[in-house]
C-alpha cells in the first residue's frame, strides 16, 4: 500500500485527471486498480465521521497534507498549503464517491482555476427540516447513547476549543463535536488581532491602557445596547485570555489599532500574521494533547433534558454514520454566528439582502434553533454587522488592521470620505454611498512590510501595484492626479500629527514608498451581534427567566457582549474568555 509520493506527481496525477474527467470521481480509479479495501475497511461502512481509515488510507498513500502541499507547490494557488489549522482531511475536498470540490470556495472567488474544481454548492436542511426525519431519530433514540461523557461541546471554533479545553483542565470528560469536515469555524479566518487591555505585551510595547477604557470603547461602539455584566467579564478578563493563550503556546506580542479603539490594544502574531489561524491552531494542539475526543461532520440537532427540564444529553446526526445521541450532563453551544445565511439576515434586516459575507459556510445559524427548541431566550437578533472592506475581486475579507497599520479608504475619485479608522459600521455605510458602492484601500510598499497578512492577498493576485500613484490610479480605475493630491494631504496630516479632514486619531506612517497599492473593497455581512441569551456565568437563560439546567453557551451564538455593534478585535477575546467561563462553569455544574 505504501506508494511513494512521488508516484502522486507522474504517473497517478496524469491518470487521476483522466480517469476523473471519465468517471467524474476518485472512487471509480482506486477501485480499478486497488480495489475497494484502498480506502474503506473490510466492512466498507464509516466507522466514523471523521472517516479516520479512509483518511489514513489517503495519507497512506499520497503522504499528508503538508508532503502533498509540497508537490503541488508550483500551483498558481497552492490550495493545500491553505490558511487553514490543523490537518485538514483529504476527504473534506476530495469525496470519492462524487465529484470532489474545492472548500475553498465556499468563501472565495477566485478567477483561477482550481485542481479537481467541482462547483462547490450545499444545501444544507435546516434544523426545522431535520425535524421531519422523525422515524431516523426515534429510533436512533430508542437505541442505547453511542457515547457518555461529562460535557458536549458543540462547535470547534475559540469559544468551543476554549470550552473544551477548560473543561478538560477542570477535570471533566468532554466530546467535542463539529458539523464542518474542517475544524475552525470563523475563528481561523480571524486576521486582525485580539482586543486585551493591561496585558504583558501592552506593557513590553510601552502602551498605556485601562480595562475601563476598554469597557467605555465597546459600550460606545455598541451604542450602549450591551450588557454590562457581560462586558465587564470581556474587558477584566481580557489580558488574562491573552495570557492563558500565552501560556499554552501562543505568541500574541504584536499590537495595533482597529475601529473604535481609543488605543492599540489588537493583539496578533509578531509580524502581523492572522490571529485566528493561530490560535485555533494553538487550541487544537492543546486539545490534542489533552487526548479530546473530537467529532468532524457531526451536526448537533436536539438538547436531550430530563423530566425536572435538566439536560441529559445531546442528538447528534453524523454525515457519514447517521443518528445517535450522546449521554451528557451538560452541553455547551459553541455553534458561531450566523452571517452566511442571508435568509435568515435578510428577515431580520432587509437592507442586507443579498449581499456577500465574509464568514465560513457552517456560519448558518443551527445553535440558534437548537437553543430556541429547548426554551432558551434570544435576545438582539437584529443587529447584524458588515465588514465594510471585502475585496471585490476574490471576495476576500481585508483586515481592518491594513488601514489601522496606515492605509487610506478613497472613492473613484481619488478623494478621501471618511475617518478610516471610525466604527466598522459608519465606514461601511459611508463606502455605499460612494460611486458603484465600493472604494479603494490605497497603501504603500510600507504599510505592506508591516502587516504580514497583506503579502496573502497579493499573492493571490488581488492588489492592483504601480509605482507612481498616477499609474496605480490608471491601473485601479481612480482619477490619479486628484489620487497624488490626496495623498500628498495626506502625509501633510501624519507630519503634523493631526488629520485636519476627518479627524482620524491614528495616523501611523505616511504614504511614501513605492510601489503603491489599491484594493478595491465594498462592505459583506460580517457578524451577528445577537444569540442565545446568557448571564456572565454563560448560563443559558430560558424564555422563563429562570437558566436552564446544564446548558451553557459562549461565543458568537450568544448575544448581549456586543450591544448594536462589535468593535474590531473583540470577537477573538469574547471567544476565549466566554469560552473559559463556559467550560469551568460546566465542570462545576457537573461537580468537578
Ligand atoms: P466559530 O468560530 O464560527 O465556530 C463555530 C463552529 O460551530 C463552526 O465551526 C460551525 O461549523 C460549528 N457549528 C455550527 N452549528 C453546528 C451544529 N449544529 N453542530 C456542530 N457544529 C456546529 N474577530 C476578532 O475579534 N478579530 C478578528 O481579527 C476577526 N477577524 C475576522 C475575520 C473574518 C473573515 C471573519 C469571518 C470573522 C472575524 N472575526 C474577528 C470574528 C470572529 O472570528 C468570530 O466572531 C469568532 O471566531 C466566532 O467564534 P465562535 O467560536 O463563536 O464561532
Ligand atoms: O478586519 C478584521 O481583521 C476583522 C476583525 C474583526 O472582525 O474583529
Amino acid at each position: 500500500m505504501k506508494l511513494k509520493h512521488s508516484l502522486l506527481v507522474a504517473g497517478i496525477v496524469a491518470a487521476l485527471s483522466q480517469t476523473v474527467a471519465a468517471n467524474d470521481n476518485l472512487a471509480g480509479l482506486h477501485a480499478d486498480m486497488l480495489g475497494c479495501d484502498a480506502c474503506h475497511s473490510a466492512s466498507m461502512q464509516p466507522q466514523d465521521d471523521n472517516l479516520s481509515i479512509e483518511n489514513g488510507n489517503c495519507a497512506d498513500c499520497h503522504g499528508d497534507i503538508h508532503e502533498v502541499a509540497e508537490l503541488t507547490a508550483s500551483a498558481h494557488v497552492n490550495v493545500h498549503a491553505s490558511h487553514f489549522p490543523g490537518e485538514p482531511a483529504c476527504t473534506s475536498c476530495h469525496q470519492a464517491h462524487q465529484p470532489s470540490v474545492n472548500y475553498c470556495d465556499a468563501c472565495h472567488s477566485f478567477d483561477f482555476d482550481l485542481p479537481f474544481a467541482g462547483k462547490w454548492q450545499r444545501h444544507e436542511p435546516s434544523i426545522a427540516e431535520l425535524a421531519k426525519e422523525q422515524a431516523d431519530r426515534s429510533a436512533a433514540l430508542a437505541l442505547a447513547p453511542r457515547a457518555t461523557t461529562d460535557i458536549v461541546v458543540v462547535g470547534s471554533g475559540g469559544a468551543g476549543f476554549s470550552a473544551a479545553v477548560a473543561a478538560h483542565d477542570a477535570g471533566a470528560k468532554v466530546i467535542l463535536i463539529e458539523k464542518e469536515p474542517v475544524i475552525g469555524g470563523n475563528a481561523k479566518l480571524a486576521a486582525g488581532g485580539m482586543n486585551a487591555a493591561e496585558s504583558a505585551s501592552q506593557a513590553a510595547l510601552g502602551i498605556k491602557d485601562d480595562v475601563e477604557i476598554m469597557i467605555k470603547d465597546t459600550m460606545k461602539g455598541g451604542y450602549d445596547k450591551n450588557d454590562p455584566a457581560l462586558v465587564d467579564v470581556l474587558a477584566q478578563n481580557s489580558a488574562g485570555s491573552v495570557a492563558w493563550l500565552t501560556a499554552m503556546g501562543a505568541d500574541l506580542k504584536d499590537v495595533g489599532r482597529m475601529g473604535g479603539a481609543s488605543v492599540n490594544r489588537s493583539h496578533r502574531p509578531t509580524g502581523g500574521a492572522g490571529v485566528g489561524a493561530h490560535v485555533v491552531q494553538v487550541l487544537l494542539d492543546n486539545a490534542v494533547e489533552r487526548n479530546i475526543d473530537m467529532r468532524l461532520n457531526t451536526r448537533a440537532v436536539e438538547i436531550l433534558k430530563d423530566d425536572n427540564g435538566a439536560v441529559r444529553g445531546l442528538l447528534v446526526k453524523g454525515a457519514h454514520t447517521g443518528y445517535y445521541w450522546i449521554s451528557a450532563k451538560s452541553v455547551i453551544l459553541a455553534t458561531g454566528g450566523f452571517a452566511k445565511n442571508n435568509d435568515r439576515v435578510a428577515a431580520l434586516d432587509p437592507k442586507l439582502k443579498g449581499f456577500m459575507a465574509t464568514n465560513h459556510p457552517g456560519a448558518t445559524g443551527d445553535g440558534l434553533d437548537v437553543a430556541a427548541n429547548a426554551d432558551a431566550a434570544m435576545r438582539d437578533l437584529q443587529y447584524i454587522q458588515a465588514h465594510p472592506t471585502h475585496s471585490v475581486k476574490g471576495g476576500v475579507m481585508i483586515t481592518e488592521a491594513v488601514r489601522g497599520n496606515g492605509a487610506i479608504l478613497v472613492n473613484r475619485e481619488g478623494q478621501r470620505f471618511v475617518n478610516e479608522i471610525t466604527t466598522r459600521d459608519r465606514a461601511a455605510a459611508a463606502i455605499l454611498q460612494q460611486s458603484q458602492g465600493s472604494a479603494f484601500l490605497v497603501f504603500d510598499h510600507a504599510v505592506r512590510k508591516s502587516l504580514k497578512k497583506i503579502e496573502g492577498y497579493v499573492e493571490l493576485g488581488i492588489v492592483p501595484v504601480a509605482d507612481d500613484l498616477v499609474a496605480l490610479g490608471a491601473k485601479a480605475g481612480i482619477d490619479g492626479a486628484a489620487l497624488s493630491q490626496t495623498i500628498n494631504s495626506y502625509n501633510g496630516y501624519v507630519a503634523e500629527g493631526k488629520d485636519a479632514q476627518f479627524e482620524r486619531q491614528n495616523l501611523p506612517r505616511p504614504l511614501t514608498q513605492g510601489p503603491f497599492y489599491a484594493l478595491e473593497v465594498t462592505p459583506a455581512v460580517h457578524h451577528t451581534m445577537g444569540g442565545i441569551a446568557i448571564d456572565a456565568s454563560t448560563a443559558v437563560q430560558g424564555t422563563d427567566g429562570k437558566a436552564i439546567a446544564g446548558l451553557y453557551a459562549a461565543g458568537e451564538v450568544t448575544g448581549g457582549v456586543h450591544g448594536a455593534n462589535r468593535l474590531g478585535g473583540n470577537a477573538i477575546s469574547d471567544i476565549v474568555t466566554f469560552g473559559r467561563v463556559a467550560g469551568e462553569q460546566a465542570a462545576k455544574y457537573i461537580g468537578k
